[in-house]
């Protein structure tokens, strides 16, 4: 394995800094909290952490509305906190991403402010301005990712200014070089203070054709879906350009040595795979792929989705898996607890590099959000459709005291109502875990080149079972998924000799694996090898 990049082995693992630790009882949790529980992640087997944005921020977007792209929100803590974090993960041999968010700022930023106070400011091409139509309406029929035109009228100057996200998070303009520069240089203060890469912010939007021409309408557009999709995006985003600028930032990354670019995409797969580049002029390295969150949780169809995905990457592209993010429900409230593991079992055991979200680990579902408590900015502009992303927002669970250990003080979210249970100092006791399973899944996998950088082969099944093998230099590993209630039996390659195994719900099933054929509980992951450690 010592021949791969240190991202294609890794497991890397999302936080997010609100809801992971609070040191100093605001009910908001903050760098040094997420210092203090490095060893959770030494513990667990992860090898690299990628932290939502700590910058400054008027928080409308919970930090995705950046004031200042080179400082850290007084919430979090200071720069010099940050100095310690990144030198306390280092010493763990923990490397860390942190969140960039290129495609607009805060309507706070000082470069906005600037920006929007004349016509001929310096600074009023870093955002996108443009003249009324002609009957005073918005520039064209573009609209906002949270609901409504995302043109928003400035009277000062005269113009609308575009905002793909929120009005306060105004677009900034790429196509502008002085804006180009500031952006990069922000990257190179922090690769400078020695972050091992980035999580890139909607990479796709980052430019807009330049014509500004409308957007088709979407036929399939009903009531009840979100308003951004009566339109289909065809103009606001995935530019032909934007792979000239993705190449830029890689350039800029490799000048630092390893550095890693994962981008947030959400694109077709034809279309996300243009995000990897060329070897003339690479894009990111793990353009991410989010195909499971959404992926109907069906044998037939997710072993169709894998071959795919594994097909259509271009030479010397690395995939990558994710279950959950910040954004989309958690897998333990869309698929059950049973099935939450064996998704678990998936993530970690096929081929690519795998993000777990924070507290996935210990299996949080769904969580009651009181009215009163709702903060999202998408609920609260698009109530009751059921986007709300406070449930997979709230705090970590360390153990049993108040408020499961995350503050002293309030928490800015609810806890899920299981937490005195449900929480990393219990499952650490507990070897039926979901924790446990995860720190087994993630032990196996660095001890066996198979299951971190192997090669993977599909093997057909029926019915609700999808089933793999991961091979490496001689070394095996047979993974088989029972996503159905029923229990099923299957074949295993003749010429396989089972010497170690490890289920989501059997504590020894070893003596169930005959030399041919293995009989599945109804919602069980196993995972088999030829050798054991
Ligand atoms: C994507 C982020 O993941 C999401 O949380 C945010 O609201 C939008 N980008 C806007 O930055």
């Amino acid at each position: 394995m010592t021949d791969r990049l240190w991202w294609e082995k890794a497991v890397v693992y999302q936080i997010y800094p609100r809801s992971f630790q609070d040191t100093n009882g605001d009910g908001i949790g903050d760098l040094a909290g997420i210092e203090r529980r490095l060893d959770h992640f030494v513990d667990l087997g992860i090898d690299a952490i990628w932290i939502s944005p700590i910058y400054p921020s008027p928080m409308v977007d919970f930090g995705y509305d950046v004031s200042d792209y080179t400082g850290v929100h007084p919430m979090f803590g200071t720069l010099e906190d940050f100095d310690r974090l990144i030198a306390a993960a280092h010493a763990r041999g923990l490397k860390l991403l942190l969140d960039f968010v290129p495609n607009h700022s805060s309507d706070q930023h000082p470069w906005f402010l600037e920006s929007r106070s004349s016509r001929d400011n310096p600074k009023r091409d870093w955002y996108i301005w443009r003249d009324a139509a002609s009957d005073g309406g918005p520039p064209n029929n573009w609209i906002s990712d949270f609901g409504g035109s995302a043109w928003q009228w400035d009277g000062t100057t005269g113009q609308y200014y575009y905002h793909a996200m929120l009005v306060e998070q105004p677009d900034l303009n790429w196509r502008d070089p002085g804006l180009k520069a500031a952006m990069l240089d922000a990257m190179r203060f922090w690769y400078d203070r020695g972050v091992d890469g980035f999580r890139v912010d909607i990479l796709w939007h980052m430019i807009k054709a330049a014509g500004f021409p409308d957007n088709p309408l979407n036929p399939a557009w009903t009531p009840g879906m979100a308003d951004m999709h009566r339109v289909l995006q065809l103009h606001s985003t995935d530019q032909p350009e934007i792979h000239g600028l993705a190449a830029e930032m890689r350039a800029l990354a490799d000048s630092y040595g390893d550095r890693l670019l994962v981008g947030e995409i959400y694109l077709p797969l034809d279309r996300l795979m243009a995000y990897y580049g060329s070897p003339a002029s690479p894009g990111v390295q793990l353009p991410f792929n989010f195909q499971l969150i959404d992926a109907p949780w069906d044998a037939r169809g997710l072993h169709d989705l894998v071959a795919a995905y594994e097909a259509a990457l271009p030479a010397g592209g690395w995939p990558n898996w994710v279950l959950g993010n910040h954004d989309r429900p958690r897998a333990a409230a869309r698929l059950g607890q049973a099935q939450a593991r064996v998704a678990a079992m998936l993530l970690l055991t096929l081929r690519g590099t795998p993000t777990i979200y924070y507290g996935d680990e210990i299996g949080i579902g769904t969580v009651d959000i009181p009215p009163d408590r709702v903060a999202d900015p998408r609920e609260l502009r698009e109530p009751g459709l059921g986007f709300g992303r406070d449930p997979v927002r709230t705090p970590m669970a360390w153990d049993g005291s108040a408020h499961a250990g995350f503050t002293t003080g309030d928490p800015w979210l609810p806890l899920h109502a299981d937490w005195r249970s449900r929480n990393v100092a219990a499952e650490r006791q507990d070897s039926a875990s979901s924790l446990s399973l995860h720190r087994d899944l993630l032990r196996l996998r660095r001890a066996h080149p198979a299951l971190a950088v192997g090669d993977m082969t599909m093997i057909d099944t029926e019915g609700q079972i999808l089933a793999y093998e991961r091979h490496h230099e001689g070394e095996r590993a047979i993974v088989l998924l029972n996503l159905g209630s029923i229990e099923a039996t299957v074949g295993l390659p003749k010429d396989f000799v089972c010497v170690g195994a490890l289920s989501t719900i059997d504590p020894s099933p070893l003596p169930r694996v005959g030399s041919h054929f293995i009989t599945l509980k109804a919602d069980e992951g196993l995972l088999l090898l030829d050798k054991f450690s």
